[in-house]
């Protein structure tokens, strides 16, 4: 979709492979293939997403809140009849399990539908009128202009709809790559784009993130950059731009988020919550606990507990039912990991878990590994993956010293129970990160709270309610009568 229009592409493709194999001897599968476009189709896209935006008199920038309105709901009921189309693709491309799949259409659909809502709200608002000194001011909300907009492959569809959408809504026009797995995905929709809004407002090109960033951002010609991935890229593509420290962006970048157990939490409920936040999805998520921080007066029966659950999860294909682990989407991963492993296990931890580092296809078995120290790889990097790293502490100030060092600050999980001691941490967390949960896991969910971070965590803020803010400015027309 270059250029607002659906084209055939002949030129040089690339394959794309599933990790997941339903045969014993695992190969990986052939899904399709995709077109890998270069350097002057990125200029194409970009030319016709400037020419639609045309410098902010163009159709969709200067169209009516009413009428924007009504393409994104159309775009919206045309998605939703693709919903089986897309899990399957979701469970092939990246492994995601299929109530985790379904989980990751049917929340983008209510984001959309969310993003509607609030969008009218924004509206309804601007109606109001301010006076000061005399002046009445009729405050309004305008687009930025065209943005280039990079989701990541552990939330192809998600991730990236919560910039593309509210980037849309708000009448910018964009170019947008889809991550390198979960690409398939993105083409059952190409034709609800193109149906849904005017041409050029929406550009997808496919191909390598160098080859078609690079000259984009080049170009200087971009108002916003939208990511969800690493700091290292979005530091890249910053500097890329001419005027690198003064271009718009909105990033949602890695993190480490803790959990910090207490000496009074209620065990069982830490255990389960500090599972799901380390595992789900294999621990490919950006909010995903990183490390635990466990008071040493428990560590023992936590750890022992803990494991336990961990060799307890099932591991399959997507589709299976009870499935929690599966095939890494990335085939490098699980050497990573065991190198994460080997390191820890050369100074000084163990592995807790009877399963922990087995392999099966492109899959490693998570590893608890206890106890861990500062010099270790798998404290010092973002794993992003199934290993799960275990330090106790004697002090609170232990883990609380450690995230303020960290270049991170994302969000904490917290498990106690006695209010006395809670509320006064709290007071401290906050300042090191931008969500706290209590007794639960970390989360991005409910998508209508803030999602951001401290440090290099992320720039900008992604609930329903902030992204709109964050893709558009506030004007206004000012006037002595009202
Ligand atoms: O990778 C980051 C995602 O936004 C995580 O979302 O907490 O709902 O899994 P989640």
């Amino acid at each position: 979709l270059v250029s607002g229009e659906l084209k055939t592409w002949n030129g040089a493709t690339s394959e794309v492979y599933s990790t997941i194999s339903s045969t014993e001897d695992y190969k990986p599968t052939l899904l399709g293939t995709v077109p890998d476009l270069g350097e002057n189709e990125a200029m194409e896209a970009l030319s016709s997403a400037l020419s639609a935006y045309d410098k902010g008199q163009g159709l969709w920038p200067t169209m009516k809140v009413e009428a924007r309105i009504k393409c994104m709901e159309k775009f919206v009921e045309q998605m939703k009849t693709k919903r089986e189309e897309v899990v399957k693709l979701l469970m092939w491309e990246i492994g995601k399990n299929l109530p985790d799949s379904e989980k990751e259409f049917d929340r983008t659909v209510d984001y959309i539908y969310d993003t509607i809502e609030d969008y009218k709200q924004l509206d309804r608002d601007s109606a109001k009128f301010e006076k000061n000194d005399g002046v009445y001011a009729h405050i309004r909300r305008g687009p930025l202009g065209v943005v280039l907009c990079l989701g990541p492959y552990n939330y192809p569809l998600n991730e990236t709809f919560t910039l593309l959408i509210p980037a849309l809504i708000m009448g910018n026009t964009v170019v947008f790559k889809p991550a390198k797995h979960g690409v398939l995905l993105i083409s059952p929709l190409l034709e609800a784009f193109q149906s849904s809004f005017p041409k050029g407002v929406v550009n997808v090109i496919y191909g390598r993130g160098r080859v078609l960033a690079t000259p984009i951002m080049q170009s200087g010609k971009i108002d916003v950059l939208a990511l969800i991935g690493n700091s290292k890229s979005a530091n890249a593509l910053q500097s890329q731009h001419p005027k690198g420290n003064r271009l718009r962006m909105v990033l949602g970048l890695e993190a480490k988020n803790p959990a910090i157990v207490l000496p009074d939490a209620d065990l069982d409920l830490a255990v389960s919550e500090c599972l799901a936040g380390t595992l789900s999805f294999n621990g490919q998520r950006c909010t995903a606990l990183k490390v635990l921080y466990v008071h040493e007066s428990i560590a023992d029966e936590f750890n022992k507990r803990f494991s336990a659950k961990v060799d307890a999860l099932k591991f399959g294909n997507p589709w299976e039912e009870g499935v929690k682990l599966t095939p890494l989407p990335e085939v490098d991963k699980p050497k990573y990991i065991q190198e994460l492993i080997d390191d820890a296990l050369s100074k000084g931890a163990s592995i807790l878990n009877k399963k922990g580092g087995e392999t099966t296809n492109n899959f490693i078995f998570p590893a608890v590994l206890y106890p861990i120290s500062k010099d270790m790889k798998v404290y010092k990097e973002e794993q992003f993956g199934p290993v799960v790293p275990v330090m106790s502490f004697k002090n609170i100030e232990e883990p609380l010293d450690d995230m303020a060092e960290s270049n991170y600050g994302q969000q904490v999980s917290l498990f106690g129970k006695n209010v006395n001691t809670l509320a006064p941490l709290i007071d401290t967390l906050v300042n090191l990160v931008c969500r706290v949960n209590l007794n639960s896991s970390c989360q991005r969910g409910p998508d209508v709270y803030p999602f951001t971070g401290r440090k290099d965590s992320a720039f900008g803020t992604l609930s329903v309610h902030d992204a709109l803010r964050s893709f558009s400015i506030r004007t206004f027309v000012a006037s002595k009568d009202n």
